[in-house]
């Protein structure tokens, strides 16, 4: 059955991206789309969308809206254009005030309220265009706040009666947490003492506990993720709030989007490959080699990484056991990403050290990462912790063997290769120290010079598919088994 899904997302590709959620929100909405479902996709109209690529229209009667936050006077006007590469459109939050800022995210102290006021505009969409959502869906603090707000300020309109909310975790480590002082921006007005009174009275709004303590369902990005988050280990805070709602809680593996990357039609790549084809990815290998200044060598492995620079990643497991295996071992290394200078300083470190073994590029780039994903033999992310993780599923339909610490979306989409059996897909290690990682990437480069066996696990890995056809279902499923439940009560 056709479903209305009000969908809010901080995030989205290929307009404006700092991760996976980018990924997943552009996917998701595409997909359902294309499933028939009537889809209302709301991101911010940021300063960094790339207005020249995109032919965006005014929506007439969404132009100069008053929102009012409390101190906040604010006004803000909504423009629809087409997501690009697919045939879904996507309304746009159009508020320079708080949108127009050198970056998506920022430290600014009014950070909590870009969100407060997106999550409210979309909102106040749905009413002016007389939408009726059978689903709201959000994601990760910035529009948690949503259900809240569902239940208290928006409850008077019957628009929203029938309306379920659902909160996708696709990280727990960001919460969004701001001081109680400013509590009133989240526009609650009489509601106010609704917000958890564990956090106002340390003086703290948490959006989203909030979310978690008030949507009808929550679902998080992989299995594995939605049970780690019950421990204290990986539940950072929110595990107690978590288990409480355990009967409400799924995890749902994200997909791929293969019309973006598939090396049989990359659109970055000057030359295509499939799993019979291998000797195409050997000569982009050297192309990439030749790019970044490493020695070109087929026989010498190298080891891919891209990624955002934070502790979740699991760098600091890299700080000796790198150096030593270079020392060690004969492998190169391609590594894209920027965040925390200490991981940043790290890799600009071994590259001087290693200059044509090690290339580090600083920055982001869309078209550098598709490189590294075809050109590398193997990729990278031993991750402290993995919601899901979206490149070791890109690296194995580019047959690059994913090296993954057994945690998340990391254990719910790699299999450790067995060469008894030549079953699996990648090298799986558990423990998150210096030797797990270390045995992890000595056993790949064991591996690597064994042909017909590295034949197998990059074949292995090839022959896997998490595409979004599939994975929309998943949604589709939890979206019905939603609205034949009744609503969450409250926290
Ligand atoms: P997370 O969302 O935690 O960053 P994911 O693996 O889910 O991790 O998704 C990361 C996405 O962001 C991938 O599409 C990856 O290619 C992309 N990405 C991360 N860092 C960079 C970068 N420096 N340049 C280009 N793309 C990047
Ligand atoms: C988050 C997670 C990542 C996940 C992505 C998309 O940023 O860190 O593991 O794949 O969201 O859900």
């Amino acid at each position: 059955m056709p479903l209305r899904i009000c969908f809010i997302a901080s995030e989205v590709t290929p307009l404006a991206k700092t991760g996976g959620l980018a990924d997943v929100a552009g996917a998701l909405a595409k997909y359902l789309h294309a499933a028939g479902h009537d889809i209302r996709l709301f991101m911010p109209l940021y300063g960094q969308v790339d207005r020249s690529k995109l032919e965006m229209w005014p929506v007439a009667f969404l132009q100069d809206v008053p929102l009012r936050l409390r101190a906040h006077a604010l006004r803000f006007s909504v423009h629809t254009a087409r997501l690009p590469g697919a045939t879904t459109m996507i309304y746009l939050i159009d508020c320079p005030q708080l949108f127009e800022r050198p970056t998506i995210y920022s430290n600014a102290p009014d950070e909590h309220l870009r969100f407060i006021a997106l999550t409210h505009a979309a909102l106040l969409c749905c009413q002016r265009m007389g939408f009726t959502p059978q689903i709201l869906h959000c994601n990760d603090w910035h529009t948690a706040l949503a259900p809240l707000l569902l239940k208290t300020i928006f409850a008077w309109d019957k628009l929203f009666r029938d309306t379920r909310s659902l909160l996708t975790l696709h990280n727990l480590g960001y919460q969004g947490i701001f001081g109680a002082a400013h509590a009133v921006d989240t526009g609650l007005e009489a509601a106010l003492a609704q917000l958890d009174y564990a956090e106002t009275s340390k003086g703290l709004v948490n959006p989203l506990k909030e979310g978690i303590l008030h949507a009808d369902h929550i679902s998080t990005v992989s299995p594995t993720y939605a049970r780690e988050i019950q421990t204290p280990e990986y539940g950072w805070s929110l595990d107690g709030v978590l288990r409480g709602r355990a009967g409400d809680l799924s995890g749902i593996l994200n997909g791929v989007d293969y019309e973006d990357w598939d090396p049989r039609h990359d659109r970055f790549l000057p030359k295509h490959y499939g799993a019979n084809q291998l000797g195409i990815k050997s000569q982009l290998k050297q192309m990439l080699q030749e790019r970044l200044g490493l020695q070109a060598e087929e026989q010498i492995p190298l080891i891919g990484m891209v990624s955002r620079m934070t502790l979740q990643k699991g760098f600091d497991l890299l700080f000796d056991a790198l150096p030593a295996l270079l020392e060690a071992r004969e492998f190169s290394l391609a590594v894209l990403g920027n965040g925390d200078a200490r991981y940043e300083d790290f890799f600009a470190e071994l590259a001087h050290r290693w200059p044509h073994r090690v290339a580090f590029h600083r920055g982001y780039s869309d078209e550098l990462s598709h490189w590294i994903e075809a050109g590398s033999d193997l990729f990278l992310m031993p991750s402290l912790y993995e919601p899901c993780g979206l490149n070791q599923m890109y690296s194995l339909r580019y047959g690059t063997v994913p090296i993954v610490r057994r945690t998340g979306g990391l254990a719910d989409s790699v299999q450790h290769f067995d060469p008894t059996t030549r079953a699996g897909t990648g090298i799986v290690f558990n423990d998150y120290n210096d030797e797990g990682v270390s045995w992890a990437i000595n056993t790949a480069l064991d591996l690597y010079p064994q042909k017909a066996l590295w034949r197998r696990l990059v074949q292995n890995a090839m022959a896997q598919d998490f595409s979004w056809k599939r994975q929309v279902g998943e949604y589709e499923a939890l979206y019905e088994r939603m609205l034949a439940a009744p609503r969450h009560a409250g926290a």
